[in-house]
């Protein structure tokens, strides 16, 4: 009999810990947000795509493994049929104490449909990606949406109990004029405020110099208006925090052009046709699905190996900003 039964963590080629999975469950949307997509979207073939089985037994064998947080993320996710059902599987982990968390990345316009669901599942958080509180700015940026179905999912997630964060990307021009009802809108509600930092993953269509805005700027715009102090919160995520004295909430900035947050990195991704991805910002990836469908053990190896060599640190670069750095989009993986 072994002496040590209790299964070896995920430990990277630097030493750090992986205990957080970001998994992506399809590359579709219902959306085409014009920093995301490009207008005419190719979407994979769903016999590409990681069964709802599959699913299951990679984030059964991660969190075996010491995963204790798991977000689920797309394309969309929501718009996968049998979504609920892989939330309800995972919700006993939450159950048994194995999963400290699972959450959930969406674009929020079928959030009013699932809230209740998702809470019932154990889901104590959700974010919700909203650029813009004006109706026609929101249809121009997400190219198809309908912002009263985002406000509807937004309201039942709070009925249901669920906390909120909302992610919005920043931009130049209107943005910047609309940042500010942003922030009263969230903090009013309980919610933080998350604002990116526009990243150069995959062809849009749109050049990106036009449309960047770095958070150093607008953060500098803010402090002439709010009162922030700055917060002492690592979540070994790439997120620093400010509180807005004025209203009380939380802003999270990510700026992975400008800053350096790599050192902490505690996450791994995995698309929806099991392709690991270390690093947001490094392109290569590792097939697990292949592995998978042979066992268990041959996955967890190919995950190990792929974990050796998870890059020290991400390869973004503002002067790479004319092009495009990562040919993948940000729907193949979900952030
Ligand atoms: N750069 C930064 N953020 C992006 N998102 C999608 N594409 C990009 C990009 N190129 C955001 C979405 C969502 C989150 C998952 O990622 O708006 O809030
Ligand atoms: Fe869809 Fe999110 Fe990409 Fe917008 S950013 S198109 S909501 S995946």
């Amino acid at each position: 009999m072994p002496l040590d039964t209790a299964p070896a963590p995920l430990v990277d080629g630097f030493g750090r810990t992986v205990n957080y999975l970001r998994l992506s469950v399809t590359d579709r949307c219902d959306l085409r947000c014009t920093y995301c997509m490009a207008e005419r979207m190719t979407f994979l073939p769903r016999r590409d795509v990681l069964s709802l089985e599959e699913l299951a037994r990679l984030s059964d064998l991660f969190i075996r493994h010491g995963a204790r947080k798991l977000r689920i993320t797309g394309g969309e996710p929501l718009v996968r049929r049998d979504i609920m059902d892989l939330f309800r599987d995972l919700s006993r982990h939450l159950a048994t104490g194995a999963l400290d968390e699972l959450t959930l990345t969406t674009n929020g316009t079928l959030l009013a449909r699932h809230a209740a669901a998702l809470a019932a599942c154990g889901v104590r958080r959700v974010n919700v990606s909203l650029d813009t509180l004006d109706a026609d700015r929101y249809r121009a940026i997400t190219r198809l949406g309908d912002i009263r179905m985002v406000l509807a999912g937004i309201d039942a997630a709070l009925e249901a109990g669920l906390k909120v964060k909302l992610n919005a990307v920043a931009s130049r021009g209107a943005f910047e004029g609309e940042v500010d009802d942003l922030i009263r809108f969230a903090h009013a509600r309980g919610m933080d405020l998350t604002l990116i930092e526009e990243m150069p993953l995959g062809e849009t269509g749109l050049d990106r110099n036009q449309s960047v805005l770095s958070l150093r700027d607008l953060e500098r715009d803010l402090a002439a208006r709010w009162t922030l102090s700055p917060l002492r919160r690592s979540t070994g995520g790439p997120a620093r925090y400010v509180r807005v004295n004025e209203t009380g909430g939380l802003i999270g900035l990510i700026s992975p052009m400008s800053c350096n947050f790599c050192a902490l990195c505690n996450r791994v991704r995995v698309s929806c046709t099991g392709q690991l991805y270390t690093c947001l910002g490094d392109d290569s990836a590792v097939d697990l699905r292949g592995p998978l469908r042979h066992s268990d053990t041959a996955a967890l190896d190919a995950l190990r190996a792929a974990l050796m060599v998870k890059p020290e640190r991400h390869a973004f670069d503002m002067s790479r900003m004319a092009g495009t750095a990562v040919p993948r989009h940000m729907s193949a993986l979900g952030g």
